[in-house]
């Protein structure tokens, strides 16, 4: 009976994480799946308490988890990179999710911000190595404070880590025989790029079915936006992953609409929305749940639960094609009336 260890976290975390939970509960019930959850409680409120972010009690205890349902962390009242670092950061290094699997998947032509462009042009993967990058939090600071101060962040890639997320982008390629895109920068990190490309090249040759192609990071931007079919799976480092996905979810809709996966196969994997705590509109109600809930169809689909995962995609479609949405999409409803909507339509069947 997989366990599932639930996160809400801070912000909207806890608002859309509940969403999340109320789907799942519906299908552990219906379908007799006998996922076991377990809440807790890390975040602003803790640190401001205490000072703690993971205690490592806490830290052995998600080791024995099947997987980990995340909110969102971060407060305005926490300065920046404490929970970030301390939690969300903390999780993917300690249990080493390499793989960060995020789909851009536009799921109604009305959503889409681009002229001519619609759900058979948006719908591609990006796969964000998670692990290294200038994520690494390899630096320092000299003379700090100063009007000599130097600041060093470094960007860190190893033939290890590099190679297993390009071999892990071709083999979630392999599945349907599609292209693999790889974005980087090897033009200006001629050290830490020319790595990834030389990988890239050499893993490649072990896929002859599958179509490769190279874009900088500055190139790829400019064509998600004006030819976003020409994507299928895109294989990229840490902080290019970050942005580009970003601006993936607005391709798909908006960041209500955004889920990721946090994979390594094994270890405990982490299933979160893209979005943010969202301080700006925390407490209101508003905020959509459908990025949460598609984390948790992510999930269902890594516990092989295909069909499960189908349905609540096919659920939230409908909800959008009924316009029962949220502010941000234009929607007058409420985050747990959206919850309720899709709930409605799987019980439909
Ligand atoms: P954000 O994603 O929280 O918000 C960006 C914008 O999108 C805001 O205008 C917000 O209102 C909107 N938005 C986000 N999710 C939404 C939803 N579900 N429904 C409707 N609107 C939504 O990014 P930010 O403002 O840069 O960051 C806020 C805090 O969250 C910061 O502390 C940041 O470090 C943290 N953060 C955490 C995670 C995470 O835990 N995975 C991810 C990103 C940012
Ligand atoms: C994300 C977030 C995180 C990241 C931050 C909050 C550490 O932006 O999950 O996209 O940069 O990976
Ligand atoms: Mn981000």
């Amino acid at each position: 009976m997989p366990s599932i260890a639930v996160i809400p976290g801070d912000g909207i975390g806890p608002e859309v994480v509940n969403e999340g939970l109320k789907i799942f509960n519906y299908f552990n019930n219906e379908y007799n799946l006998n996922f076991k959850f377990e809440e807790f409680n890390l975040g602003a409120k803790r640190y401001l308490k205490n000072g703690e972010l993971i205690p490592e009690s806490i830290l052995k205890k998600l080791e024995t988890f099947d997987a980990i349902y995340l909110g969102a962390v971060g407060d305005p009242q926490v300065p920046a990179g404490i929970l970030e670092h301390g939690i969300l950061l903390k999780l993917r290094f300690h249990f080493d999710q390499y793989v960060n699997l995020r789909p851009i998947k536009l799921l109604n032509n009305r959503f889409s911000p681009l002229k001519n462009k619609g759900v058979e042009e948006i719908n591609f993967t990006v796969v964000r190595e998670n692990t290294e990058g200038l994520y690494a939090g390899i630096g320092g600071f000299l003379k700090k404070g100063t009007a000599d101060e130097v600041a060093i962040q470094e960007m860190v890639s190893t033939r290890k880590g590099v190679e297993r997320i390009i071999r892990y982008a071709f083999e979630y390629a392999n599945k349907t025989n599609r292209k693999v895109t790889l974005c980087d920068k090897s033009n200006v990190l001629t050290y830490s790029h020319n790595l990834w490309l030389r990988v890239f090249e050499e893993v490649k040759t072990e896929y002859p079915n599958i179509k490769t192609d190279h874009y900088y990071v500055d190139a790829i931007t400019m064509k998600m936006v004006r030819n976003p079919e020409l994507f299928d799976v895109i294989v990229t480092c840490n902080m290019f992953g970050d942005i580009i996905t970003d601006l993936g979810a607005e391709l798909q809709g908006g960041m209500g609409l955004a889920a990721s996966a946090n994979i390594n196969p094994d270890t405990v994997s982490m299933f979160e929305p893209i979005h943010g705590s969202a301080p700006d509109i925390a407490g209101k109600g508003i905020a959509n749940p459908i990025a949460a809930i598609l984390a948790v169809s992510m999930m269902l689909e890594y516990f092989h639960r295909d069909d499960l995962s189908e349905k609540i995609e096919n659920a939230i479609k409908i909800i959008i094609e009924e316009n029962k949405l949220t502010p941000d999409m234009g929607g007058k409803l409420t985050t747990q009336e959206v919850g309720d909507e899709i709930l409605k339509v799987l019980k439909r069947g």
